[in-house]
């Protein structure tokens, strides 16, 4: 199937093959096209140009003809969202939890009283393998609608042996039922699981690696003050490392944790959260592969400082933003919305904002040699606006209607 997308008023996000992440002044980079069209062939993009230039030619030397002309009628067409960091597979919600925060409850206070992550995991218990399934897809198709072409997805609501890997198995039918990207992340030490001491739970989550890394694409630690301490984490990472799985990791949401810094020791893809950051973790991340990402909608529902993404900026380092979907700390996997709060409450540039929740965001699930940019040989995941949008405006007018149609793999959703 060959689609043909006409009078594109802007193409943007254009990148040349093999640049995987942009860094400090790179993330100011948005390649753009004015007056273009878009060639699609078999879910991937094949040529793009500038209106009236030729299509590529096929192997017979005659242009290549479209099946399908999606005219765009003067709207933008950029890559679609990736989300590097998200926990949709769960049951039910917490909005017990909701009217407690509202009442003055922290985090901290909610999970101290049971609820929390352990509230998750006991629904979760409760609930079929095929009712997770259906509650998570239903996500996934409402992160799409919303822009969403490449996704990560964590256990981590289990906490004990079975129930990580009933998460993780509803994870990899998630990897087939959608044409959006899925990578699959075990998150086994998320908390304590009910019934474990803390040493027996961190050892059980070492013993769950070898069955996990069967499906799991990354490993996850919550390396916080009350969850998991350094020395933990250093231990399940190198059970992750034996078992061929490379590290994301929650860090420094709660406090200056040190997560930032054994997560570079293990050469992790990314480190995610980063609300509390000092000279120290900017230090321990420059020159290495590991992606800073930033989690703003959990900033916003926590009311929790945001992550001093404009420092790790200047400094040269790349940042991405990713939604953490989950029913405690940041109930929306919309990144539009992620991307309007890294402008309007971290003073990302739009340029920035972009280049955060699409290339880096990429990156951060490793997946940026695939999606994440208008390139030749990724897959065209692609956002089309209404007339009239361009890239400052999606985050300006954070809630106005900017979709006209989301594309997944060349196919209109
Ligand atoms: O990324 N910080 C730890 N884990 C999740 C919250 C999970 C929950 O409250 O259910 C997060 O914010
Ligand atoms: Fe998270």
């Amino acid at each position: 199937m060959r689609r043909l997308f006409t009078h594109i008023a802007t193409l943007a996000g254009i990148l040349p093959e093999g640049i995987l992440r942009k860094q400090g002044a790179e993330m100011d980079q948005v390649g753009t096209l004015e007056n273009a069209w878009l060639l699609t062939d078999g879910g991937r993009i094949a040529a793009f140009g500038r209106a009236g230039e030729p299509l590529p030619c096929g192997a017979d030397g005659a242009p290549l003809q479209p099946d399908e002309t999606v005219d765009c009628a003067g709207g933008l067409l950029m890559p679609a969202f990736c989300d590097s960091h998200t926990h949709i597979v769960y049951a039910g919600s917490r909005e017990g939890e909701f009217l407690d925060k509202i009442n003055g409850l922290s985090y901290e206070q909610i999970a101290a009283r049971g609820g929390g992550i352990l509230n998750s995991a006991d629904r979760l218990h409760e609930t079929s393998e095929d009712e997770l399934f259906a509650q998570a897809l239903e996500r996934v198709q409402e992160m799409t609608a919303k822009g969403t072409g490449a996704l990560e997805i964590k256990s981590g609501y289990g906490l004990n042996p079975a129930d990580e890997l009933k998460m993780l198995r509803v994870i990899d039918r998630l990897k087939k039922a959608t044409p959006a990207l899925v990578k699959s992340t075990f998150l086994g030490a998320h908390a304590v699981g009910r019934g474990y001491t803390h040493d027996a739970y961190v050892q059980a989550v070492c013993d769950m690696i070898p069955e996990a890394a069967r499906t799991a694409d990354f490993v996850d630690v919550f390396c916080d003050e009350g969850f998991f301490t350094v020395e933990d984490t250093a231990r399940i990472l190198a059970a992750g490392k034996a078992a061929g799985l490379r590290p994301k990791i929650h860090a420094n949401e709660l406090a200056e944790s040190g997560g930032v810094q054994v997560g570079v020791r293990f050469n992790a893809l990314s480190v995610d959260h980063l609300e509390r950051t000092g000279a120290a973790e900017i230090e321990a991340l420059r020159g290495t592969e590991t992606m800073p990402t930033m989690l703003p909608g959990s900033s916003f529902f926590l009311g929790i400082p945001y992550g001093r993404a404009k420092e790790f900026i200047a400094e040269g380092l790349g940042i991405a933003l990713a939604s953490d979907y989950n029913p405690g700390s940041s109930p929306s996997g919309d990144m539009r919305f992620v991307m309007a709060l890294g402008c309007i409450r971290m003073r990302l540039t739009p340029a920035q904002a972009f280049n955060a929740v699409t290339l880096n965001s990429a990156y951060a699930m490793g997946v940026s040699a695939e999606t994440g940019s208008i390139t030749p040989g990724k897959r065209a995941d692609l956002i089309l606006t209404h007339p009239g949008w361009n890239l400052t405006k999606i985050p300006y007018l954070h809630h106005t209607p900017f979709i006209r149609k989301v594309y997944i793999r060349g196919n209109a959703m």
